[in-house]
């Protein structure tokens, strides 16, 4: 193995941090030998903090329609070969139910930027399963707002959100996505996010059109330095009815290596393993896991809506009743070692 290489990956064992240039040194030679030893460490690490869990997230998808035009995605506003649909708050509280016998206690709710969900209306839904299930932890994931409704959706009591930063240079963002949308917001969002006391994730698809080594290094510098409490990435995957239709899907390879790198830039972060990468690969949660990351986050919405909420191109979408879905998964994970526990899955800080 090149000697520059296994250097650098014990000095982040270690530190926790490499230059940018270190990084993307990193990211250039990564053979299946560098990223297995990276997978070990990883492993290791993540281990060491949360055992051999796997923490669940029970995903509702709210809506999927969408303000934004985000080039990449299959429910940007401008496709009009999308079968749009928003469910009802109770419609949301009865996932939340069937989520919560089945051992579920966070709750996501992601949706598209969808002018119906105004700040009162998110505020009564989320007060709604707090009251009911105060022992669950709600994560939105919603798209950009502004500070003052961040922070109302907080004081109604979500406990988390996710907003991916998508990439962390400027010039790449402003590729992937229209001009009315600025990386800047992007950013100040994250921020604000962070400032009211929600714990907050970020994240990238790996391989998205343009991308380059020194984005990724990026990527992973932004992630050292704004400490987010959680990462979500996965694999691009075109979707037919965008620009970028034609481009290559992501590795599932480079994936799990972005993954063990920033298990080991953050020991304790909460990491899923995400559809996508369940997507391009049959085994593909599993290989997330084993790469370092420790959640997963099964579909709780009704049957009838999880064919709509298509992002990218034959987006693995599960049939399955959530109670089957859930038994499958936590099968799937014993196979490998691991254990889905009954838990909201907070980060553990101070280890
Ligand atoms: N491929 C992979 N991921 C995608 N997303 C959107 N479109 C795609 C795609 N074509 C991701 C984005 C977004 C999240 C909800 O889904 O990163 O933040």
């Amino acid at each position: 193995m090149d000697k520059k290489v296994l250097m650098l990956i014990e000095k982040l064992e270690k530190e926790h941090s490499l230059s940018l240039s270190d990084y993307k040194y990193l990211i250039e030679n990564l053979t299946d030998e560098v990223i297995a030893l990276l997978a070990e460490k990883a492993v290791a690490a993540r281990k060491k903090i949360y055992k051999n869990c796997v923490y669940i997230r029970g995903l509702i998808e709210i809506s999927n329609i969408c303000k934004n035009d985000c080039y990449y995605c299959g429910i940007r506003r401008s496709n009009t070969d999308c079968n749009r649909y928003r469910l009802t708050a109770d419609e949301i509280l009865s996932c939340c139910k069937t989520g919560y016998g089945l051992g579920f206690r966070t709750f996501v709710l992601q949706g598209g930027e969808d002018k119906y969900f105004s700040d009162d209306i998110m505020c009564d839904i989320i007060s709604k399963i707090k009251e009911n299930y105060p022992d669950c932890a709600v994560t939105l994931s919603l798209g950009e707002r502004s500070k003052e409704s961040y922070q109302r959706l907080y004081d109604a009591g979500a406990d988390r959100y996710l907003l991916r930063h998508e990439t962390a240079d400027n010039k790449h963002y402003g590729f992937l996505h229209p001009d009315e949308m600025s990386f800047e917001n992007r950013m100040d969002c994250l921020k604000n996010l962070k400032e009211i006391g929600y714990q907050v994730g970020c994240g990238f698809m790996v391989g998205s059109p343009a991308q380059r080594p020194e984005h990724l290094a990026k990527d992973l510098k932004f992630i050292e330095e704004f400490k987010p409490d959680m990462c979500g990435i996965g694999p691009f995957v075109p979707h037919r009815t965008t620009k970028f239709a034609d481009e290559k899907t992501g590795s599932a390879e480079l994936t799990c290596a972005m993954l063990s790198i920033i298990r080991l830039i953050s020991p304790n972060i909460l990491l899923p393993s995400t559809t996508a990468l369940g997507t391009i690969l049959p085994d593909g949660r599993e290989r997330g896991i084993l790469a370092g990351a420790n959640v997963v986050m099964p579909n709780l919405s009704p049957e009838s809506v999880r064919k709509k909420y298509e992002l990218y191109n034959n987006k693995a979408y599960d049939g399955a009743e959530a109670a089957e879905q859930k038994e499958e998964l936590a099968r799937r994970m014993k196979a490998i070692g691991y254990e889905v526990v009954t838990d909201r899955g907070d980060i553990k800080k101070g280890q």
